[in-house]
């Protein structure tokens, strides 16, 4: 396991009250390859069969497949609603999500964004992306309706899963057997590798249970996982993802 330093607390972070809802919120292609450490799509493109899970309103899956032929799936528990209900809770959680930013600005690192304006054409330009895929007939079905802990795919169906924004941003809702378990889960479907970023909740404090969860992962499961820092970080302090590696005799 790498020693860098997990984010401790020490930023002014600690009074932030967390997200009240999980939102429908989605990232681009380019901001999945920062986040979850994949150099560039050639990289990407050596995982044969790829999961995101949640998608939200990303156009991760979008770009993936109409741009560069990738096969990749998203899968989230509103999927399956028609497309004008999603594009209307995507438009006003980006301006639930956004304004909660725009009122601390501090918290967060500016260099990719820059501006509160450009942070919200990244999110608007994804969800158009996602919902013009979502909304054709034929692209439809790489959006499966599902909820964790229980994934509808065959054990090992994914070379890659990647996990955003969702296990421990939002885990205080959640408890510690609801995250191990989802892991597990998003582990049963991966055949090499699983991702999972960031590492904190949406209060920007570091997640509770993470050494608990490594522990039990390691030592229970006999699952190889190392935090890896990525080039990515917006919420100050969310600079490493969570890998967990298959052997290959497991
Ligand atoms: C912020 S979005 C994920 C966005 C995307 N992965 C990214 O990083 O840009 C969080 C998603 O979690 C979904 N969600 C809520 N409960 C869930 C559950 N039990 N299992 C899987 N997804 C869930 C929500 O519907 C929402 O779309």
């Amino acid at each position: 396991m790498m020693t860098k330093k997990i984010y401790s607390g020490d930023l002014k972070v600690s009074n932030r009250s967390p997200l009240d809802r999980i939102a429908f919120y989605g990232r681009t292609l380019s901001e999945y390859l920062l986040m979850f450490g994949i150099n560039d799509i050639d990289h990407l493109k050596t995982y044969n069969a790829v999961l995101d899970c949640p998608s939200g309103a990303s156009s991760f899956v979008a770009e993936s497949n109409n741009n560069y032929e990738i096969n990749t799936v998203g899968c989230d528990p509103l999927f399956g609603l028609d497309s004008r209900v999603l594009h209307k809770k995507g438009e006003e959680d980006i301006e639930y999500v956004t304004k909660r930013v725009s009122l601390s600005q501090d918290l967060y690192n500016w260099n990719f964004y820059q501006s509160i304006d450009r942070l919200k054409e990244y999110r608007k330009r994804a969800l158009v992306q996602f919902i013009s895929d979502y909304r054709d007939r034929k692209k439809r079905k790489r959006y499966i309706k599902a909820k964790l802990p229980r994934l509808p795919f065959d054990d090992k169906s994914f070379e890659l899963v990647l996990s955003g924004h969702f296990l421990f941003t939002y885990s205080y809702k959640f408890d510690l057997s609801f995250t191990l378990s989802s892991i597990i889960e998003l582990f049963r479907v991966c055949a090499k590798e699983v991702r999972i970023y960031p590492l904190q909740k949406s209060s920007l404090q570091p997640y509770d249970h993470l050494q608990d969860l490594l522990y039990t992962l390691k030592n229970e499961y006999r699952i190889a996982c190392d935090m890896v820092p990525v080039l990515f970080e917006f919420q100050k302090g969310s600079n490493l993802m969570l890998r967990l590696r298959r052997h290959k005799a497991m």
